[in-house]
């Protein structure tokens, strides 16, 4: 077993998941790559070497994050040949430019999935699946804290102090969340975004950004007559023959891929001619989330790469298999119908829903939802149903994903 030795900066909310998450996941990772993982030293204030850890490391993973020592760490470690993964925005889009030719000139890979969108694979889909793609623009909505605060004030009619205070005692937001509410942190992953899908060189202060602070509740309630959603919207886009990167709030129609983006999820989506759009959502933050992240990272940096799945491993294939499911029923409109098909049901630990009667003439419609129930139970029922004499034709069965995010 070869192992592959990973420096740890930082062990706080990601650092420490990521930590753990690594322990969890090696013996995965080396049926992938035939390398063991292993945490070879970790650094915190008050813990670690900084230059034991580089020497003893193959890849050096930063959760530190703001610029310094962040940024000397990072450098270091790209100049000694060492890989870095790292979810520092702060970093990338001020430092950007020297932390990546630090990377270019040391042959050294640098990975930063996390800092833009949590577990979003942004970076990845932009960097590498569109590598070649010619991208006109990307909308993102890449703060989690504000979009939690626009979805509370929308789904309750809290004022914007009330929706902040909630995201705070939720820990979706720090204790002093100035560079959220402001639109700053957005603008930072905008920058990064917009570097990688137009390759200019783009940095936090090229970004013009609005926060949420002055919106109210009156604005909401404008939007939601007008049937539109109101997010905080990054936006890096072609403009003639230049580059427009901004975070602003934006009024969206229902239709669009980010309206229906609520709570603290994360969403980035990617225009170009010839894809049309492509729409990746998901946590935007959060230890596990962004650990998760990393951790993949880490994989793709490890050599070789990973280019096939693991070999198989044993999983039974799983026939029956519990769902919700939408029942239609067209039968003769008399007393006592709808009790015995509810008894049939519930015979078979079917529970309702939801029932909708429709009159049809002399006939009526009944159309039902059900539970989470075993397939097989619910198909059992149906079958029962079905030949009940005042049944008018073949009962009809649609499966329901219950599920919402
Ligand atoms: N939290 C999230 O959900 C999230 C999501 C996406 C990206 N990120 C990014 O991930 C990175 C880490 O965030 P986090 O939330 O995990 O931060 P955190 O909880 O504040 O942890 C920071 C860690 O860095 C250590 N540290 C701070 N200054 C140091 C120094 N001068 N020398 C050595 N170690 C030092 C701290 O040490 P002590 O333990 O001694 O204090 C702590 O272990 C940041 O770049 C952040 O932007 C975070």
């Amino acid at each position: 077993m070869t192992a592959f030795r990973v420096g740890l900066l930082g062990h706080g909310t990601v650092g420490a998941a990521f930590h753990e998450l690594l322990e969890q996941r090696a013996p995965e990772v080396e049926a992938t790559t035939g390398q063991r993982p292993e945490i070879a030293g970790v650094l915190t204030r008050s813990r670690g070497d900084f230059d034991e850890i580089l020497d003893g490391s193959d890849l050096v993973v930063e959760l530190i994050g703001g610029l310094e020592p962040a940024r000397e760490y990072v450098l270091r470690a790209l100049r000694a040949g060492r890989h870095v993964v790292t979810a520092n925005k702060a970093l990338l889009a001020q430092r950007g430019e020297e932390v990546f030719g630090a990377a270019r000139e040391a042959g050294a890979q640098l990975r930063f999935e996390a800092a833009v969108g949590g577990v979003v694979p942004a970076i990845r889909v932009i960097g590498e699946t569109l590598a070649a793609a010619h991208v006109d623009r990307v909308h993102g909505i890449v703060n989690g804290t504000t979009n939690y605060i626009l979805t509370e004030m929308t789904r309750t009619g809290v004022s914007y102090g009330d929706a902040l205070s909630q995201a705070q005692a939720l820990g979706y937001a720090e204790a002093d969340p100035t560079d959220d509410v402001t639109g700053r942190d957005a603008a930072a992953k905008m920058a990064i975004l917009a570097r990688l899908a137009f390759g200019a060189s783009v940095s936090l202060e090229d970004v013009s950004y609005e926060g949420v602070e002055h919106l109210t509740e009156s604005d909401i309630a404008y939007a939601e007559e007008l049937g539109l959603s109101l997010k905080l919207i990054g936006t890096a886009e072609r403009v003639g023959d230049g580059l427009s990167v901004r975070v602003h709030p934006a009024f969206l129609f229902g239709a669009h891929p980010l309206a229906s983006v609520n709570g603290s999820f994360n969403a980035v989506t990617i225009e170009s001619p010839a894809i049309t759009e492509i729409t990746l959502s998901g946590p935007g933050a959060g230890g596990p989330q962004t650990a998760s992240a990393v951790l993949g990272d880490v994989v793709s940096a490890m050599i070789p790469p990973p280019t096939l799945p693991p070999p198989p491993v044993e999983l039974p294939l799983v026939s029956d298999v519990e769902s919700a499911f939408y029942l239609h029923l067209e039968v003769a409109d008399r007393p006592g119908v709808l009790a015995q098909v509810a008894e049939i049901l519930g015979l078979q630990g079917v529970s309702i829903k939801s029932v909708v009667q429709k009159g049809l003439g002399d006939d009526a419609r009944l159309e039902m939802v059900v539970h989470r129930v075993l397939e097989s139970k619910f198909l059992a029922a149906v079958g029962l149903i079905g030949r009940l004499e005042f049944l008018r034709a073949r009962p009809r069965v649609i499966r329901v994903i219950e599920e919402t995010f």
